[in-house]
């Protein structure tokens, strides 16, 4: 969508509130040997008390209020009856449609204290963020977002995903500019004022693509492999970018 006037802002920032409360209430009861479901049922909960929708469910019809993928799944893992065990890097994963706004948050973490390479990676992709969203101004090209992204991927080492990135949001979960994954000389896109948009790079230690599961949901890097995620809502503003999910 395009966020024009203040109505719009405010929707916007009140739907990103939302999904992070439902987020952090989900991050902070994780623990080893919870499944998914119950997790879901927390993140549930809130965007209930919030009087938001899943917008999962909302516009897919996907079986669960909130994606929750454990290791080698990177995104649309299924809410069940897995359990979470310490060492497990979960992604967690919010989004929402609060009185006609939409936003859409996500972020990796590890159960308990985890290794150091799961650390490392899990900061990379957020770094990549906080250096993509500190590219967006109106009238730029898209692809200062995935230039930022595969600089620092480049740097550190990680692979990003191609088949999964950033994407339109604000009225609808997916909205043009669709599909802006990592640096393209070739995009012609710009960055208008009051576009809004995810930043949401999914960095791996090898693979470049995620394949869809039996389930037709989860989507997957090949065992042995790492991936996280991280993402944010943004509004592109003259001035930089308002994010409405922190
Ligand atoms: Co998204
Ligand atoms: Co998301």
């Amino acid at each position: 969508m395009n966020a024009r006037t203040r109505d719009h802002v405010d929707g916007l920032k009140a739907s990103g509130q939302a999904v992070r409360a439902a987020f952090d209430a989900m991050v902070k009861a994780t623990k080893a040997g919870m499944t998914t479901a119950e997790l879901d049922a927390i993140g549930a909960q809130v965007l209930a008390e919030y009087g938001a929708k899943s917008a999962p469910q909302l516009y897919y019809e996907f079986p669960g209020a909130t994606c929750i993928s454990v290791n080698e799944e990177a995104a649309h893992g299924i809410p069940g009856n897995r359990t979470v065990c310490d060492g497990d890097m979960i992604n967690i994963d919010v989004s929402a449609n609060l009185d006609g706004y939409v936003a859409d948050m996500g972020q990796s973490f590890v159960v308990g204290a985890g290794n150091a390479e799961q650390l490392r990676l899990c900061a990379a992709v957020q770094q990549a963020v906080r250096d993509a969203i500190a590219k967006v101004r109106s009238g730029r090209s898209l692809n200062v977002i995935g230039k930022a992204v595969q600089q620092v991927a480049d740097r550190e080492g990680y692979t990003i995903v191609q088949n999964l990135g950033s994407h339109g949001v604000g009225r609808n979960i997916h909205e043009e500019p669709s599909y802006v994954p990592f640096d393209n000389p070739q995009e012609t896109r710009t960055l208008d004022r009051g576009m809004v948009l995810t930043i949401e790079p999914f960095f791996t230690t090898g693979a470049a693509w995620v394949n869809e599961q039996d389930d037709g949901w989860t989507l997957t890097v090949p065992q042995g492999q790492m991936v996280a995620q991280y993402e944010h809502t943004l509004i592109v503003t003259d001035n930089g970018a308002i994010v409405v999910t922190e």
